[in-house]
């Protein structure tokens, strides 16, 4: 079934490199999509010991540019070079919690843990099918948390203290977030030492981006003095498209080496993989999809935006 609509299989050696996948002869000359040079990022050292762990928001305020597939298919792939990873769904429609496989009714999620001190966090912690990789599920109770917070002390600031308690245990903690930016993403960013955004290579994408950077400039003089932009993440391209292609190099050409060099093909691959509750990494591993998350991982780790 989805080999009809994937083409990824078929595509030239040069577009399959754009997509993400590691070309055959890596090293000098090997050309990215926008024409920049292709590093080869090398493979994670082994960590000695965990935690504490920087935690990364994944966020982008428009709906669908894949901020919940890169959740999941990043935290499954850091996991697989040993990092441990605990990933928060911090979304009320619980796509995270779905696309993990794991439980969202009739065990504590993470509004149990926004509205109330006395729920251990570690009690909402589920482990995954992939080693290393734990998650805190929410479902749709969530939707309720922004009003229940408004009225809290310190509302912006109550995911970083729920974090705080498991921080230590875990090397990255990616956080899911919803398309808002609302109180429970300013939760996010206030929480946060890094933010990850997600960009369809699609052109309306681009309208939001400048709203976002000033929100987390807000959080930055406001709340969290520390929190970096740790990169764009260009998603969904298909580099037969024109547009495709255009869409980027506009990115490249606003953001600069704030874009980061991997590039997540579109390919149906990923409903697919959603379908089946598991990362695109375990559900087709030789995938060229699979091998992008892969190379994001060591691009970020890299980058020192993960140990
Ligand atoms: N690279 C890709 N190629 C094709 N489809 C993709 C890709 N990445 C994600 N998708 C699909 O696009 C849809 C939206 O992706 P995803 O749920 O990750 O986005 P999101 O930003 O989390 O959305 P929301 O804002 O609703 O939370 C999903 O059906 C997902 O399977
Ligand atoms: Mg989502």
């Amino acid at each position: 079934m989805a080999s009809m609509r994937d083409n990824s299989a078929e595509l030239p050696l040069a577009e399959l490199s754009a997509l993400g996948r590691t070309p055959v002869t890596e090293g000098a000359g090997t050309l990215g999509p926008t024409n920049r040079p292709q590093t080869d990022f090398p493979v994670p050292v082994p960590l000695k010991g965990h935690g504490p762990a920087r935690v990364i928001a994944l966020c982008n305020q428009k709906g669908g540019v894949g901020k919940t597939t890169t959740t999941i298919s990043l935290g499954a792939a850091l996991a697989e070079y040993g990092r441990r990873v605990l990933a928060i769904d911090f979304d009320p429609q619980g796509a995270l919690s779905a696309g993990l496989g794991v439980q969202t009714h009739d065990v504590p999620t993470i509004y149990d843990l926004l509205l109330s001190r006395s729920v251990d966090p570690r009690d909402a912690i589920q482990k995954t099918k992939v080693p290393g990789l734990d998650v805190i599920p929410a479902n749709i109770d969530l939707s309720a948390a922004e009003v229940h917070l408004v009225n809290e002390v310190a509302r912006e600031q109550i995911l970083a203290s729920v974090l705080r308690k498991v921080s230590d245990d875990y090397d990255v903690v990616l956080i899911d977030c919803q398309p808002s930016l609302g109180l429970l993403t300013v939760n996010a960013l206030t929480a946060s030492h890094g933010v990850l955004i997600p960009l369809e290579c699609e052109f309306f994408a681009l309208r939001g981006v400048a709203l976002l950077i000033e929100t987390i400039d807000k959080v930055r003089d406001r709340l969290n003095p520390a929190i970096e932009l740790d990169g764009i993440l260009a998603t969904m391209y298909d580099s037969r498209t024109l547009h495709s292609r255009e869409v980027l190099e506009r990115v490249v050409d606003a953001f600069g080496d704030k874009v980061l060099e991997t590039v997540i093909g579109r390919t149906v691959k990923f409903p697919d993989a959603s379908v089946a509750g598991a990362p695109i990494t375990q559900f087709a591993p030789e995938h060229a999809a699979a091998r992008a998350y892969r190379q994001l991982a060591r691009e970020l780790v890299s980058r020192g935006a993960v140990a």
